[in-house]
């Protein structure tokens, strides 16, 4: 097991009706930015209940947060911060908004170019660059991301995905009410599974390092993801279901599982470039790329693939070489049972395109990926090419 830090400041508020909780979680004079995205809150009522539960704080409101955010709208938000003296943001949405409303506090904080802010990649933002944040709240409507209850930002910017991180972002709480959650429509909620999945299979299908606890984490959210997946797709207003769907989000990515063991991540910087270019869906665009990620990467991934078979999917018979195709197979088809296309072929896009998938990696400074850092550039085109 490496060395790790673990801090994780965000207050979790789960349950129903938990929306009250906003009256003694956010301070009494507070001046407020409720953030939201295309108008799916606004449409189910709550942003109505959010206000109400605000009282008589001084809200404004700043909607349009596109999903993958876009840089030109977000430093808009930046200005009414800037410009109405705002001192809170609370975020109501999933990824998208959560994420554009950390990329908010951090630029109406910076004097310089806010374009700057996207140069850092994984390394968080420097304090000397931007020393103070406006506090975050979140209320989640799509449990998949896990960004209520870390310091992650995804932004786009030109024709990238730019990961933005920084110490200062962790929302200071977060309200995950699974019943919020009951309008999603099915692809939503199956790309929030597929999401969790992802996030947990970059922390966990590396190689061993006996991260005994961590393995068996990671194990748990994957069994608890194939358990009630289709259901959480199927069954929108069944509570226990999507509490559990929404609780397996958050700690796949709040830095628990992947404390102290490598990380892969070579799935998402790749599945970044597909929504980049093609405006796939973020999730389903790791849906296509995992398999095939696999397959390329398995014996690098080997004892993990082993153990994953047999803990996961329970495969007990067959060869090594069996028993990961298997496992391989069974991932594949749990992606596809949600109503997720797993080729890159069925989203439109044709082999020839591949070449310029590889380009965007390498202008984006991904020559170089995965948890032994030697996923070179030749091998995501075979990837790439795997998952036509
Ligand atoms: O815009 P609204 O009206 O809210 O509609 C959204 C959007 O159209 C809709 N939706 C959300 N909650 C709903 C709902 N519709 C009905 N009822 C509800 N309760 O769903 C659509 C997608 O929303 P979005 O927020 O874009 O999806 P998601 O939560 O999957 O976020 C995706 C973004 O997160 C980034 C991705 O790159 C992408 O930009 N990620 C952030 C991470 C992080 N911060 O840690 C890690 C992830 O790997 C990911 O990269
Ligand atoms: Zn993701």
């Amino acid at each position: 097991m490496f060395n790790f830090d673990f801090y994780n400041p965000t207050r979790i508020v789960f349950g129903k009706d938990r929306l009250v909780s906003l009256e003694q979680l956010v301070p009494a004079n507070a001046n407020i930015l409720i953030t939201f995205g295309g108008g799916s809150a606004k449409k189910s009522g709550l942003m109505d209940k959010v206000k109400e539960a605000l009282g008589s704080r001084k809200v404004l409101e700043f909607g349009g947060i596109e999903p993958n955010p876009r840089y030109e709208t977000l430093i808009k938000a930046a200005d009414v911060v800037r410009e109405e003296g705002i001192d809170f943001l609370l975020a109501v949405g999933g990824g998208s908004v959560i994420d554009g409303t950390k990329f908010i506090s951090l630029a109406s904080n910076y004097s310089g170019e806010p374009s700057d802010l996207l140069k850092f990649g994984f390394i968080p933002i420097p304090l000397d660059v931007v020393g103070k944040a406006i506090p975050i709240g979140t209320v989640l409507t799509l449990p998949g991301t896990g960004s209520e209850m870390n310091t992650g930002a995804v932004i786009s910017y030109e024709n990238g995905k730019y990961p933005v991180m920084s110490g200062l972002t962790f929302p200071k709480f977060s309200i995950l009410d699974p019943t919020i959650t009951y309008t999603l429509p099915k692809i939503q909620a199956a790309n929030g599974i597929i999401d969790t999945f992802v996030h947990t299979t970059e922390q966990y299908l590396t190689y061993p390092v006996n991260g005994l606890l961590q393995d068996r984490f990671a194990e748990g959210i994957l069994l608890t993801l194939i358990e009630i997946g289709l259901k959480s797709v199927d069954e929108p207003g069944n509570y226990d279901v999507r509490a559990n769907h929404v609780w397996c989000a958050t700690l796949a990515l709040n830095g628990l599982i992947g404390a102290g063991v490598p990380q892969d991540w070579a799935t998402h910087m790749i599945g970044h470039e597909l929504t980049a270019m093609f405006g796939i869906d973020h999730a389903q665009t790791l849906a296509i790329v995992l398999p095939s990620m696999l397959e390329v990467r398995r014996d690098k991934k080997r004892a993990k693939l082993l153990q994953y078979a047999d803990r996961v999917w329970n495969i007990q018979t067959g060869s090594e070489d069996e028993k990961i195709d298997l496992a391989i197979q069974k991932t594949r088809e749990f992606f596809e049972s949600l109503g997720v296309k797993t080729r890159l072929s069925e989203y439109g896009v044709s082999a020839d395109k591949i070449p310029d998938v590889v380009e965007q990696l390498k202008v984006h400074r991904m020559a170089v990926l995965s948890e032994t850092q030697d996923l070179t550039l030749n091998i995501s085109q075979k990837i790439l090419e795997n998952a036509m």
